[in-house]
């Protein structure tokens, strides 16, 4: 590798949306720009949460961006037997989706109460599935919610030690401690938004509605810490964009969607963060290693090379501002 060339295995995201029905295959084409395989999440309408459709799901992206493989997951509520969960399982799900009832994008018919559904992680921790948690306590002060959500964690990690937990998108240092000190059944995906920005690049100055996601962007200090987590080379830490698009006007409108549209300038913003930390050794784990182990899935034979040359990051794509809007980034990645 000569310094102008950056040679990485072709990214994982474990963590992404997707949607459904037109915007579908613009959004798998811009995350096949990236990435060879990603976890989608099930936050579609109606949601993911049969055998079915989940196939068919899966069946759409794949052939809206040829070579890219969906690792496909169902959206968690209390109602599911055994017997569906081996179903979605035989289906090629490999993960399960906790929202909190109301936290975020279509979460509406989320989980309400806690304890509900501790059978069904039970059942999921017998069938190896792994467990997403979109950990904001419903309810709580908006910046607090990440903390509160908290001791749902501990709680889940002492009743199934055998459970795959991922906390995603991690916004604040005490999530980041926690992750540190719970057992290696617990992971964490960190986003490229959360570790480029604090709420002042959402509302320290004017009102930037394309920074507004959940969880919230927080304070530099946690920043911070997910940086730290990011570049430590900790197995624990590793990439899921939750690159969430919401076409122009669901974002610049009185009641803003929330969600950044990170995944068409994902990986060449995430070696310019890298790099300017001194750690672009850690890239290749954080994006392309740390996920798959975890999952218990090969990692990938395939590349991604990206050189060192200007790239502007168009103002609009299929519709959406993406992150970095109309900024010019120093890698390119070539195709
Ligand atoms: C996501 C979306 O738009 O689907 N939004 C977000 O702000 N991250 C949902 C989610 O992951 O919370
Ligand atoms: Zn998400």
């Amino acid at each position: 590798m000569n310094s102008n060339t950056l040679r990485l295995p072709l990214p994982d995201d474990f963590h992404i949306h997707l949607r459904q029905d037109a915007g579908l295959a613009g959004y798998a084409q811009d995350a096949a720009s990236q990435f060879g395989r990603v976890l989608v999440m099930p936050n579609i309408l109606p949601p993911v949460t049969d055998p079915q459709q989940l196939m068919e799901y899966q069946r759409q992206i794949e052939a809206a961006a040829p070579g890219l493989q969906a690792l496909m997951t169902f959206k968690l509520n209390a109602k599911y037997s055994s017997h569906d969960l081996v179903a979605l399982k035989a289906a090629g799900a490999v993960a399960g989706k906790y929202y909190p009832a109301g936290v975020t994008t279509n979460s509406q018919d989320g989980i309400g109460d806690f304890e509900s559904v501790l059978p069904v992680v039970a059942e999921m921790e017998r069938l190896g599935l792994v467990l997403c948690l979109h950990g904001e306590e419903p309810g709580a002060f908006c910046l607090d919610r990440e903390k509160e959500f908290l001791k749902h964690v501990h709680a889940l990690v002492a009743k199934f030690p055998r459970l795959k937990i991922v906390l995603e998108h991690l916004s604040t240092r005490d999530a980041v401690e926690a992750v540190q000190a719970l057992p290696a059944t617990v992971s964490a995906t960190i986003t490229v938004h959360h570790l480029l920005f604090t709420l002042d690049d959402l509302i320290g100055d004017g009102l930037m509605p394309h920074h507004f996601c959940k969880p919230l962007l927080k304070r530099p200090e946690d920043r911070d810490a997910l940086r730290m987590a990011a570049f430590s080379g900790n197995p624990k830490f590793f990439l899921g964009t939750d690159s969430a698009p919401h076409l122009r006007g669901k974002k610049e409108c009185p009641c803003g969607a929330a969600g950044v549209y990170s995944a068409p300038v994902a990986i060449p913003l995430l070696v310019q963060i890298f790099e300017e930390a001194n750690a672009l050794d850690k890239l290749a784990d954080y994006v392309a290693g740390f996920g798959a182990d975890f999952y218990g899935i090969p990692r990938t034979s395939r590349e991604l090379v990206l050189e060192r040359s200007e790239w502007f990051v168009p103002m609009e794509v299929h519709g959406v501002v993406p992150l970095a809007a109309g900024k010019t980034l120093g890698w390119t990645i070539k195709v």
